[in-house]
């Protein structure tokens, strides 16, 4: 049975992105949106099932809404996995069929999937058996010389006879030889036309488009001219600020937004939380945060300290105060004894 999704789900994704959105990540990035659907980086069936699945599949609960993507092909492994990721409390499970590396190519997933629709098909059907949350596909709009719009839309297609109803679509096609995964994202052009097409081909599927997007007016003119979502990469990861104007300009929801005072101190009591288990985290966490300050004055100050190994021995879970004071300025937890304003 075909699914129905609701597409205000995803009319705002913080993409997919390996070593990028961990949880560290989406935790802060949610600090900043309430509304943001947030994407684990891919996680692949081997992984989980020969891995350590409880760390791979962690979370916290104030990441909701958030999405799992698997990377795999093998569709009792997928069900498998599907099964686990729902038993973890996510709200949904994506299927990569746009990553372009030569590691995921040999072991057959992610964008050379394209190429093999049914068995995609099959993928997202024992998928969708194993579980009640939504199951979905992050693809590209072709592979190598495979890039009319013909083939993108059979492969949509495909999937939507499958009852595949949410399509995350990267618009661009995947050059799996001679391209390493970077350019793959930068050398390909853009054909947000193609997403078009789709949405006109299959108005009751969600078609959230990726690629490209540096703005929130841009994510605004896309669904204005008719699609139901964006998904932003690297955009959002860079200058995460503009996630504090998402819940407003594109759900409409007026409430107040954080002010960079109000995140520190979030990120500082889940660095307090979090550390005594994992130690780890205070860099872990403190490196997804270099870009929160971009474009203020005392931008560089942050990053630097936030870069330096002495300010972590110094300062432990209070780096991001301590970064904060540095770069000029402090938050209301600091007592105006912690700096000297004459440094400055
Ligand atoms: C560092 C990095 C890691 C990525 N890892 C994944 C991944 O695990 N799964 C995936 O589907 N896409 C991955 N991507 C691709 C992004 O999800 C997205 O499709 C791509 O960056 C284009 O969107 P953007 O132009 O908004 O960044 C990755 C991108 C980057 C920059």
């Amino acid at each position: 049975m075909a699914m129905t999704a609701n597409p205000e789900g995803w009319r705002f994704c913080v993409a997919p992105m390996l070593d990028w959105t961990d949880t560290h990540c989406r935790v802060f990035h949610r600090q900043l949106s309430r509304r943001a659907r947030l994407y684990t980086e891919m996680i692949t069936t081997p992984a989980l099932v020969h891995g350590r699945r409880d760390f791979l599949l962690r979370h916290a609960e104030c990441e909701h809404p958030v999405a799992c993507q698997l990377g795999g092909s093998d569709p009792a492994e997928l069900a498998q996995a599907a099964r686990w990721v729902q038993a973890a409390g996510y709200d949904e499970v994506n299927l990569n069929c746009g990553c372009p590396s030569e590691r995921v190519q040999k072991g057959s997933f992610g964008a050379c999937l394209m190429l093999e629709p049914a068995l995609v098909a099959d993928c997202f059907r024992a998928m969708r058996e194993a579980v009640d949350i939504d199951v979905t596909i992050k693809h590209r709009i072709g592979v190598d010389q495979c890039d009319s719009y013909a083939f993108v839309r059979d492969f949509v297609g495909t999937l939507y006879e499958a009852g595949c109803r949410v399509f995350i679509v990267h618009t661009r096609s995947a050059w799996l030889k001679g391209l390493s995964p970077k350019e793959n994202r930068e050398v390909p052009p853009l054909r947000r036309d193609y997403a078009h097409a789709l949405k006109k081909d299959f108005p009751d599927a969600v078609i959230c488009i990726n690629g490209g997007i540096e703005t929130v007016q841009t994510a605004e003119e896309l669904i204005a001219a008719g699609l139901d979502g964006v998904m932003v990469g690297r955009a959002a990861y860079q200058n995460p600020w503009m996630l504090t104007t998402v819940d407003e300009r594109l759900y409409g929801d007026a409430h107040e937004p954080p002010t960079r005072e109000a995140v520190i101190a979030a990120m500082t009591d889940y660095i307090e939380k979090t550390a005594p288990e994992h130690p780890q985290c205070i860099r872990g966490t403190a490196r997804h945060m270099l870009g929160l300050l971009n474009g203020l004055a005392g931008a560089k100050a942050w990053r630097r300290t936030l870069s330096d190994p002495a300010a972590y021995a110094a300062f432990g879970t209070h780096v991001l105060e301590e970064a904060y004071a540095r770069a000029g300025w402090r938050t209301p937890r600091m007592g105006a004894d912690r700096f000297d304003d004459d440094e400055y």
